[in-house]
């Protein structure tokens, strides 16, 4: 409509200046033609002028209704978040880049003391007391990789009860992709933690049961399960293994003997050489084993390490022939705490053999028997244990001598 004025407008006074210039006739009819014209022309322009102050007036009410209603909806969300964050009943905390509190809610001054009118000027850390950033911090860690992370911590609350805590760090990304503050979030998995504790603790005591049922075999000692395990745990910590590899290895070296349980007894505590038929059923031992942990479920990995502690470095051991580095680790280490116990230890069938016989024994057995990285962290072991006849390790602790013969 605004175009359509301001082409006639146009059009009027081109014409009106051009037919004043053209034809010089100014008669009184004439004069008021043109008078008429200009006067139209006026109105026009006034008439668009008008109309754009009016457009200009609505965009400008329009724009101000707009950034109110922005400004409405930005408040109404900042005070809907801020009713989750403090009605939510799990403590939570805003967090900077820089570690200050930002916020926190009612559930974290009841964790742990500390109200939103204290947070200015404090750091994350300190709601539990510590000075500095802790080790493992989510929150590090979430500023770091830019994704959420969780972590779970022992820790005390301000009437000094222990609590098992779950941090979950959630980073809050701006349009650059920059790290604007942290939201974390803390769940109290006190009671899950201690079930897991108890349901650990319950675990380990039947497997020590089985152990003990396991050497209740042995006429001799009784203990060769949990020596066993010591000294694996003794190599397995100097060769740097995990502390989830070092739980399996201990569990390993108490069940490894389970599947002796259906051995005959005159068989397993035979004196005298064993008949081939008899080595045979001895043989099936780790088989047997293996089959009966495999069907419960947490022990399922422990099995496959049962099922190869016989196995031998150079690939002559049993049941299945397996060679070097593709025995498992915890079935190596295994091997090597399993027979020094077992030939350092008295039996109804031979007495215990002297540390130098054994020695000489262990390092025939490198390369051939023993893996022999795992050896050398056995003659470590013996250098505590055996501090007293230390000059005796360290003469065998070097040899190389292949393996021949290891006694029954
Ligand atoms: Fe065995």
């Amino acid at each position: 409509m605004l175009k359509f004025v301001v082409v006639i407008t146009i059009l009027i006074a081109i014409y009106d200046t051009t037919y004043t210039v053209t034809h010089e006739i100014y008669d009184h009819k004439q004069l008021s033609y043109f008078a008429f014209l200009h006067l139209l022309n006026i109105a026009l322009v006034i008439g668009a002028i008008l109309h754009l102050l009016k457009d200009h007036k609505r965009d400008v009410q329009q724009l101000k209704e707009k950034i109110f209603h922005v400004q409405r909806t930005q408040q109404k969300t900042e005070e809907y978040s801020g009713f989750l964050l403090e009605n939510l009943p799990s403590p939570i905390s805003i967090v900077s880049p820089h570690y200050n509190l930002l916020r926190i809610n009612h559930a974290v001054t009841e964790l742990t003391g500390v109200k939103p009118s204290e947070i200015e000027g404090k750091k994350c850390y300190e709601l539990f007391g510590a000075g500095d950033v802790c080790e493992g911090c989510p929150v590090k860690r979430a500023l770091l990789t830019k994704r959420v992370q969780q972590n779970v911590k022992r820790e005390l609350t301000r009437t000094d009860k222990e609590i098992y805590i779950q941090q979950t760090a959630v980073p809050v990304i701006d349009d650059n992709g920059s790290v604007l503050n942290v939201i974390e979030i803390i769940n109290d998995v006190t009671e899950k933690v201690k079930l897991e504790q108890e349901n650990r603790s319950l675990f380990v005591d039947t497997v020590t049961s089985f152990a003990g049922l396991i050497d209740s075999r042995d006429s001799s000692t009784g203990k060769h399960s949990h020596r066993v395990k010591d000294i694996s745990l003794f190599i397995g910590q100097e060769l740097g293994l995990s502390a989830g590899a070092l739980e399996e290895l201990s569990i390993t070296a108490l069940l490894h003997d389970i599947g002796k349980i259906g051995i005959p007894e005159q068989i397993l505590n035979k004196c005298g050489r064993l008949t081939p038929e008899e080595y045979e059923i001895i043989k099936q031992h780790p088989i047997t084993g293996y089959n009966n942990l495999f069907k419960i479920k947490p022990l399922e990995k422990i099995a496959g390490f049962v099922l190869h502690h016989h196995e031998k470095y150079d690939g002559t051991g049993y049941p299945h022939g397996l060679k070097g580095d593709d025995i498992p680790l915890i079935s190596r280490i295994l091997a090597v705490a399993d027979v020094y116990e077992a030939i350092t230890a008295d039996r109804v069938y031979r007495p215990a053999m002297k540390l130098e016989q054994a020695l000489t024994v262990m390092c025939e057995g490198r390369n051939t028997f023993f893996d022999p990285v795992v050896l050398d962290a056995f003659f470590r072991y013996l250098l505590e244990s055996e501090s007293g006849k230390r000059e005796i390790v360290l003469k065998y602790r070097d040899q190389r001598t292949s393996f021949t013969k290891i006694p029954s």
